[in-house]
């Protein structure tokens, strides 16, 4: 099984917090599509045969692109690469795009998963994000969806924002989960470089939360949905049982997946591929049938270090026979010596030799993934 990952480079306007690959030319996505279409064809070969199950767009907002737009796309997939009947076929959506004729056309496509960027419920965080829809309209959308038949609607959320009152962040989750949806990924601000948030803050217009809040925050996040019954299966993903993102998860089990477009990257178990990100020299490059990715072969070095950090990011953790098994003897116990001083100091679980964060952990997890790297 494999997976298939569109990326629609297009927002209508730019989150000041995001660095993602995207332009707001939005009428330029007439041009681009056609070598889309074309990438999708030239590269059926890629995941040799493989069944297809799962489909994900992601950006960027292709919400931005019209149903029919959204549709050829999926009748070319259909056309060259064999497809689960039980497809997961999802679509990132902004709550402004979620009109109830879109929806009811989009659900004829096959779409049967939105994944809907709300970020917050509160209009002063949306403004400051510079979003366009307003919190009611983000309530809006998810209802239009659930009326227009979608039953696995995920949205996400940002937490850690700055000059939010205290108890927003509560009242934010309180909203999100009252909405009946099956999923949700829920990320802590980062100040990423070149962004307008990072600009501010260098400038003292903007900063950090204190820790204290930061981690208030997150427990305030994995308990509020525990009790409402959602299963914390990946750092920042919470699903109701059944609905756990199996296009993502499928990232963190390292399965092959097939990424078009401008940016977006490719897996096949041997190497990494990854397209130009400039729109034109992406073009430029398949007009004249030169290479528009670039190739990394992975080491097993490299295939290691990926194991361990997808899978330590997830509730299913890293088993030591797996990595013993799958990586030889060297290897495993390199890990298994590494972790051992997390598991002594609580933020590291050990269950017959599967390794798990704790809740303690999570908060320290880029630092103890970058100890048990090779
Ligand atoms: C590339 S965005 C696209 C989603 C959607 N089009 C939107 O505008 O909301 C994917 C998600 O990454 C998260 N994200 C992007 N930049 C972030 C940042 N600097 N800090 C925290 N979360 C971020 C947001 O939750 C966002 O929904």
């Amino acid at each position: 099984m494999a997976g298939i990952y569109i990326h629609i480079p297009y927002c209508r306007q730019a989150c000041r917090y995001c660095d993602f690959h995207f332009v707001v030319s939005v009428w330029q996505k007439k041009e681009l599509l056609p070598y889309m279409l074309r990438e999708i064809e030239e590269r059926k070969d890629y995941l040799m045969n493989e069944v297809i199950d799962t489909i994900y767009f992601g950006g960027g907002t292709p919400s931005v692109l019209e149903v029919k737009e959204i549709a050829n796309i999926l009748d070319c997939i259909y056309r060259f690469y064999p497809i689960s009947s039980g497809v997961e076929l999802s679509l990132e959506a902004n709550p402004e795009d979620l009109k109830p004729e879109y929806l009811y056309e989009l659900a004829k496509t096959g779409v049967n998963r939105l994944s809907i960027g709300i970020q917050s419920f509160q209009d002063s965080d949306l403004e400051l994000m510079h979003r366009i829809h307003s919190g009611e309209q983000a309530g809006e959308a998810v209802k239009n969806a659930q009326n227009a038949g979608f039953d696995n609607i995920s949205i996400d959320l940002i937490y850690g924002l700055p000059r939010q009152e205290k108890n927003v962040w509560q009242k934010n989750l309180d909203k999100a989960l009252s909405l009946g949806i099956q999923h949700f990924s829920a990320y802590h601000l980062t100040y990423e470089s070149g962004t307008v948030f990072d600009h501010w803050r260098k400038k003292g217009r903007i900063g950090l939360i204190p820790e204290e809040d930061s981690l208030n925050q997150f427990k305030i996040l994995i308990n509020t949905a525990k009790q409402q019954g959602f299963e914390h299966y990946e750092i920042s993903n919470f699903a109701l049982p059944g609905f756990q993102s199996k296009h993502n998860s499928s990232y963190w089990q390292q399965k092959k997946y097939l990424g078009i477009g401008p940016s977006a990257h490719s897996y096949n178990e041997l190497s990494r591929r990854w397209n130009l990100s400039n729109h034109k020299r992406y073009i430029d490059a398949m007009s004249s049938a030169e290479d528009y990715f670039e190739t990394e072969t992975l080491s097993p070095e490299n295939i290691y270090n990926e194991h361990v950090m997808t899978s330590l990011r997830t509730s299913k953790g890293v088993s030591y026979l797996y990595l013993k098994s799958r990586f030889g003897d060297q290897e495993a116990e390199h890990f298994r010596t590494a972790i051992e001083k997390f598991v002594k100091s609580g933020h590291v679980n050990v269950n017959q030799e599967i390794y798990s964060l704790t809740q303690e952990g999570i908060f320290i997890a880029d630092h103890i993934i970058e100890v048990v790297f090779k």
